[in-house]
């Protein structure tokens, strides 16, 4: 039977798309180096739908051993996770970002030749739009200069793919992601982030946990309503949906050009005292926070135009910001 493969399938998004995919009767396996997620979260894939994936815990920057899988499985699509993530760290360390996140990159899509293997949904970021001019961000937005070497792999691996499309039979869809968050309702996966948490939903919970002492807010002085930095939450089983519309719509070959690029948020912006204020209501938890100075990159607001992915993929967001906090909050009472 053919397969779908996962990279990056045991980190946070990865793990919630492939029990999307078993869901959906597809044949999964998974490559994932566990140097950002734990082993653990395999059984709680197997725990929720009952069908343990193939798992191979090799390196994507292992070319041989990419060139030897797409040659000894049956690929029928991939969905590509596997990268680096950490803005700060990507500051620090630039070369191993774009070692990693475009070395992995270019492997996988070797291999997918290789293995005549055409199909590939790329994680791609809002990140590349830097602060749009024009909100909601609609997917013709001008790409910005990026603001980290993270979003800038982003923006590069976007190119090289549809460089390579322009080369190969490659079909390619890149979902540019808002800020995913949230956990699986059974509790079973969720967010695991090594060491102080970046994002802020993870910050939230270890704070409402006592974990943390005290959630700081990174600035109240932008020119939005409240004061306070503006997303679009998208909560991470929707997010996961919305990589099996794209899947199938390569599979069916019911794309329009040989790479698509989809905004893929919930349309809503919420700023980080809504966010705190949801999460209060939804857990009934009361959050220590104090308002400190602003964060150095941090753009004022971001939130998705998704009149596109709603037509083109016939995906939308079904959960709701209070939903994603409660399920995050109950993930966090699970953690040792
Ligand atoms: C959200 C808001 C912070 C922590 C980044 C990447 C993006 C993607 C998601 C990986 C901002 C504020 C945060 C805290 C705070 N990364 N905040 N106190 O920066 O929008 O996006 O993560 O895929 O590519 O750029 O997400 O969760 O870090 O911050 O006040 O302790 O919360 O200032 O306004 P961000 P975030």
């Amino acid at each position: 039977m053919k397969k779908i493969l996962v990279t990056g399938g045991l980190g946070f998004i990865g793990s919630h798309t492939v029990v999307e995919l078993q869901n959906e009767g597809f044949e999964v396996v998974i490559i994932d180096n566990l140097s950002n997620s734990k082993i653990e979260v395999l059984q709680g894939i197997t725990n929720i739908t009952g069908k343990k994936p193939e798992f191979h815990p090799f390196d994507l920057l292992e070319k041989d051993k990419v060139q030897d899988f797409f040659k000894s499985n049956e690929i029928a699509g991939v969905i590509h996770f596997a990268a680096s993530k950490a803005v700060g760290e990507s500051v620090e360390k630039p070369l191993m970002y774009y070692e990693n996140n475009l070395g992995s990159l270019i492997n996988i899509l070797n291999g997918m030749q290789a293995g005549n293997c055409n199909p590939i949904i790329f994680s791609s970021s809002c990140t590349v739009y830097g602060q749009a001019d024009v909100l909601p961000i609609t997917e013709d937005a001008p790409l910005k200069l990026a603001e980290s070497p993270y979003g800038n792999t982003k923006k590069m691996s976007e190119e090289i793919i549809n460089d390579t499309t322009k080369a190969s039979n490659i079909q390619a869809i890149a979902l540019r992601y808002f800020n995913p968050i949230g956990a699986h309702p059974t509790a079973e996966i969720g967010e695991l982030p090594l060491g102080v948490p970046n994002n802020l939903i993870p910050f939230v919970t270890q704070t409402a946990a006592g974990i943390r002492p005290q959630l700081s807010v990174f600035g109240d002085d932008y020119p939005t309503p409240d004061g306070t930095a503006v997303r679009d939450y998208i909560h991470v089983v929707d997010l996961a949906k919305a990589h099996i519309a794209a899947l199938k719509r390569l599979l069916h070959n019911e794309n329009k050009t040989a790479m698509e690029f989809f905004n893929v948020g919930t349309g809503m912006g919420s700023s980080v005292l809504e966010v705190i204020h949801a999460f209060e209501n939804a857990t009934q938890q009361k959050l220590n926070y104090k308002i400190v100075g602003r964060r150095a990159g941090d753009i004022t607001a971001a939130y998705a135009d998704t009149a596109l992915v709603n037509k083109e993929l016939g995906w939308k967001t079904e959960l709701s910001l209070e939903d994603a906090l409660r399920d995050a909050w109950h993930w966090q009472l699970k953690q040792k």
